[in-house]
């Protein structure tokens, strides 16, 4: 609503003055409600700030204005903040965990590709950031009305599989990759690329297998299945405890039988190449060309993904498709959006990249020792959640219920606080704790709400609308009325953080008002503006952490 005032003033401005200088912002505390800086227009209309102020004052007096004044170049406005406030918190209370929901007019179908892991090898730490920020962008877009398509585009296919194979057929055997199978497999692994270093003959063999592989030869499939079928298992107990699900698990393998239409169609548009025997599509000057079938015929990663475009613009009609991957990838995502330009495509595809996972400041690799399996970190987080839960609160019912949505929270918000192209520090005691930037932070700040109103039904009929006159009221008020314009910020940058950081000093800016001020009063009036008040600020709170994808609480 205030977003409405903000944008009216606005409007109206520069529509009767014709420009588009004005900028009507939200000054810090103590200052007025808005204010709009006055120096660029003085400094193009040839006039002191004073004579501009007494220019457009009559001008700025729209619906819910109370009254302006000039203060040091600025035209400070005061709003009705109680029939503002009132309307901004009904508003939420009626709505609840819709706030913020938008429809769209048209359709609009965006396509997630994320979390995305390869099949064969742990889940690590490192995969969580693609599904936690892939599983948040998603969140977001559904909120504001698109239509999602989330697809893991699982790594189930490419030479790797060559490697496992061989490396399988040489060192491993049955009963040892039914017991423990993931991390067989991963032992294996490791096991060929240490290999591979004194026998140059391994990397040929493993391209063999992997084209035998793509000619569907009848025991190769068969273990390729049996890898898949025991990686998904552990995949799939990750998503479940993330709470994180797809509506597609199309992975590179689905679209075996569909690249022969995507080379044929790279044929007819003229843009195949033969070079040194392989195929591929020159992509001119400023990157190198992309790679569409080596020498012997078998196809690549970049195949793959140009098949699945095709493919999810003929079935899902998608108006954009986003990849929740790692920076790592950045080329191969120009590559991949530069041939469908050739091709005389105009694909929106966006590669939304992020940082590392690093552990004591260094990079985590599946092959070096730094390696943590996410189930691992997982079980470690709930033990430690479990413990200050109970110190904390030794007779909460349900307490492994809790531990874990503590637990996997604060991994969610370690993960999802700071931008997205920016490293993650992975460290549990810092990210477990009840204080500072953290999840468990949240999750108690809305814990804490919870306990002070559960016992209260709210009376709007009698809320005392005289105390959100008060700054520390009103300033929350003002950002609880932020939240659709937060949304929409996140969905336009990608940015899941933007909701992170806005939730937490919302929960800030709470606790510090608890500090002063009860919520419980003898007071009617007051007692259900407060409680009016304090819920909403609990509503907001709890959307944004389902947002992230983090669970709130109702004990802790
Ligand atoms: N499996 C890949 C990896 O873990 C990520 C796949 C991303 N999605 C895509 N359509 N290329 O590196």
């Amino acid at each position: 609503m205030i977003e409405i005032v903000k944008q009216e003033i606005r409007k109206k401005i520069e529509s009767i003055y014709d420009t588009d200088q004005v900028i009507v912002e939200e000054p810090k505390r103590g200052f007025a409600d808005l204010a709009i800086p006055l120096f660029s227009l003085a400094k193009i209309w040839k006039m002191s700030p004073q004579k501009v102020y007494e220019k457009i004052s009559e001008d700025v007096k729209v619906d819910h204005v109370s009254h302006i004044e000039f203060m040091n170049g600025f035209l400070n406005i005061y709003l009705e903040r109680k029939k503002l406030s009132l309307g901004i918190l009904s508003n939420i209370f009626e709505k609840q965990e819709h706030y913020g929901d938008q429809l769209l007019e048209q359709e609009e179908t965006v396509v997630m590709d994320y979390s995305s892991p390869n099949i064969a090898k742990s889940f690590g730490v490192g995969h969580l950031r693609s599904t936690m920020i892939g599983n948040s962008i998603n969140l977001i877009h559904k909120k504001l009305g698109y239509k999602t398509v989330a697809v893991n585009h699982l790594g189930d296919w490419g030479t790797q599989f060559g490697k496992m194979i061989v490396a399988y057929q040489k060192w491993g055997n049955e009963s040892d990759l039914v017991k423990a199978p993931i991390q067989e497999m991963q032992r294996l692994y490791v096991k060929f690329h240490d290999e591979e270093k004194t026998d140059d003959t391994l990397e040929q063999q493993a391209r063999d297998v992997f084209k035998k592989l793509e000619d569907n030869d009848e025991t190769y499939t068969k273990l390729w299945e049996w890898f898949k079928e025991e990686s998904l298992k552990e995949f799939m107990e990750m998503y479940d405890l993330l709470n994180v699900s797809f509506d597609s698990f199309a992975g590179e393998s689905f679209y075996n039988d569909k690249m022969d239409a995507a080379v044929k169609l790279l044929e007819e548009k003229n843009l195949l190449k033969v070079d040194d025997g392989a195929t591929i599509v020159d992509l001119g000057e400023d990157m190198p060309p992309a790679l569409i079938k080596r020498t012997d015929g078998a196809t690549l990663y970049i195949t793959r993904d140009l098949a699945a475009i095709l493919y999810r613009h003929q079935t899902y009609h998608a108006q954009k498709i986003l990849y929740v991957v790692g920076n790592e990838q950045q080329l191969h995502f120009k590559q991949l959006k530069k041939v469908t330009d050739l091709m005389g495509y105009n694909f929106d595809l966006e590669h939304i990249n992020f940082g590392l996972v690093l552990i004591d400041g260094k990079k985590m690799s599946t092959r070096g020792g730094k390696f943590k399996r996410l189930e691992d970190v997982i079980k470690q987080a709930i033990e430690l959640a479990k413990d200050a839960i109970t110190s904390k609160n030794p007779n909460l019912k349900n307490q492994e219920e809790v531990a874990k949505a503590v637990a996997i929270g604060a991994i969610i918000y370690n993960d999802l606080k700071n931008e997205r192209h920016l490293d993650v520090d992975f460290n549990l005691e810092n990210m477990l704790k009840f204080e500072g930037q953290t999840g468990p932070y949240l999750q108690y700040s809305g814990v804490r709400i919870e306990s002070m109103v559960k016992d209260y039904d709210i009376d709007l009929s009698i809320v005392d609308e005289n105390v959100f006159e008060q700054d520390h009221y009103f300033e929350i008020v003002m950002l609880l009325a932020q939240f659709p314009n937060i949304l929409h910020r996140a969905k336009e940058q990608y940015a899941p953080s933007v909701i992170s950081k806005y939730i937490m000093g919302l929960a800030q800016a709470f606790n510090s008002f608890y500090g002063k001020e009860r919520i419980i009063v003898e007071d009617q009036g007051v007692f259900n503006a407060n409680l009016l008040f304090a819920r909403s600020i609990q509503i907001v709170i709890n959307e944004g952490l389902r947002l992230l994808g983090i669970k709130s609480l109702k004990e802790m």
